[in-house]
């Protein structure tokens, strides 16, 4: 282990994995995506960091603040360049004087440090994560060593060097848990009950972050989104993936009954969504970016075969074992932030067009990835390693009701959220709307 403050560093952490460094090309013929708007740039903002900007989500935040804000603000990509990273990303950003790569690990306070200083940041916009919920069941360790103690390291850094005047922290409406159908959805008061260790690594940086507001004023603002999806987007998820599966005439596997539901917002809408929260919102605040598109697995595996133009669904989905808890749906209201203009601009349908159109044209982009698209795939040393068809992960073609448990598990899921609900009534009462103080 390197000397470090945290001892969760591994000296050379972040990776020197060559294939990250190999430049084929294929981002010369990407198109530049971006969200659609754009404000009047704050005075009070110069040198932003978006960490894990090699990523999907913070990669379409790094092109659209450079190339929006080309004249206004300088941005520093920090990503570590994880399994399911490319430099791709924002390659072509790479000959604008407004944009820096940084290549450091968030769990080391060394490179965080030495990224705030060479760059004299200002504004904090934190997306870097372990993000694959299917994952964080056999890795969870990873998950609160990136997302709990690398966002610590992260805001131990942005005291330490006294420059940070805004500090946007991304999270998800996992934090939440599942909300019930028909029940109400819930507002950035709502309590949180995450359900698997991704959905509680992330909450307990949300703790973090609200902590570091309070004890030491960090300007800071917490942004929960629903399921996002879109180009960019690591075959890791379930719309690339499938995505990814039918290129190659390959059938969809879906976890359990495939009714659990999620709620799809477009990338571009997101970039959009942390444009107005950085300048439109308020310091301090909890901000819901939610969507109308709600969608079950089941019902995305049929609207993907048709764009495919396979009429006859059968022989094309396999369902395998569920996830050891796999949350029925999710469901935030997004009026909060909608008040200050943002609205969903994308439609499912025509982002799901534009999506399959571009892994059609950019489906090399990570390079080899046929380890991931497995029902349960597992990571290690930060390599996608396998295709496990072991006890508990092997496609099962038809699973019968006893099997997948459906009956007990919604029994067990809506004794939870009758309580989940219950608790959320109380903390309404006790504090402000999305008012993290
Ligand atoms: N994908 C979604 O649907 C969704 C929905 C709501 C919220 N979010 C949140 O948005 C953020 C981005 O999600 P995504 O799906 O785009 O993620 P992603 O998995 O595509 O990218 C994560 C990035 O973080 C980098 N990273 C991981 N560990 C790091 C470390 N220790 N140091 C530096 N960089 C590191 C990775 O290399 C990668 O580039 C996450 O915080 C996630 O929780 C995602």
């Amino acid at each position: 282990m390197a000397a470090s403050s945290t001892g969760w560093h591994d000296a050379g952490q972040a990776s020197l994995d060559t294939r990250f460094f190999v430049d084929d090309g294929l981002w010369r013929d990407a198109p530049m995506l971006t969200g659609k708007g754009s404000f009047e740039p704050r005075a009070d903002v110069k040198n932003i960091l978006v960490t894990g900007g090699e990523g999907f989500i913070a990669s379409w935040l790094v092109r659209h603040l450079v190339t929006k804000y080309s004249e206004a603000y300088n941005v520093v990509s920090f990503d570590k360049l994880d399994y399911c990273s490319s430099l791709n990303n924002a390659r072509m950003l790479e000959s604008r004087p407004n944009f820096n790569f940084f290549h450091g690990d968030l769990t080391n306070p060394d490179d965080v440090l030495e990224c705030l200083r060479r760059y004299k940041i200002d504004t904090v916009f934190h997306l870097a994560a372990h993000t694959h919920v299917d994952l964080s069941f056999g890795n969870s360790y990873n998950f609160t060593k990136t997302n709990v103690v690398g966002t610590h390291v992260l805001l131990e850094s942005a005291i330490a060097v006294g420059t940070i005047k805004r500090f946007y922290h991304i999270s998800t409406d996992e934090v939440y848990g599942e909300v019930e159908k028909d029940a109400a959805d819930l507002t950035e008061h709502s309590s949180l009950w995450p359900t698997n260790p991704y959905a509680a690594s992330k909450a307990a940086a949300e703790m973090m972050v609200m902590a570091y507001a309070r004890s030491f004023k960090l300007p800071a603002v917490v942004v929960r989104l629903n399921n996002v999806y879109g180009p960019h987007q690591y075959p890791e998820k379930i719309i690339p993936k499938f995505i990814n599966l039918l290129q190659r005439k390959r059938p969809l596997w879906i976890h359990g009954d495939g009714q659990h539901t999620r709620r799809y917002l477009y990338a571009g809408d997101a970039a959009d969504a942390f444009d107005t929260v950085l300048h439109k919102g308020v310091i301090g605040q909890i901000y819901n970016v939610d969507s109308r598109d709600e969608i079950s697995n089941l019902d995305l595996a049929r609207q993907l075969l048709d764009v495919f133009g396979i009429a006859n669904a059968e022989g094309w989905t396999e369902h395998t074992k569920d996830r050891p808890f796999n949350d029925r749906r999710y469901a935030v209201d997004g009026s909060k932030l909608r008040k200050l203009g943002w609205k969903q601009s994308v439609s499912f349908e025509s982002g799901l067009a534009a999506t399959v159109d571009w892994y059609g044209r950019f489906g090399e982009w990570w390079g080899e990835i046929d380890a991931i698209l497995s029902p349960f795939p597992v990571v290690e040393r930060d390599q996608v390693v396998s295709t496990p068809l072991k006890a508990g992960c092997a496609p099962v073609p038809a699973l019968t009701e006893e099997e997948t448990g459906v009956g007990a598990k919604e029994e067990h899921a809506h004794a939870m959220v009758n309580g989940h609900n219950e608790r959320n009534g109380v903390a309404a009462k006790k504090r402000k709307a999305g008012d993290m103080a």
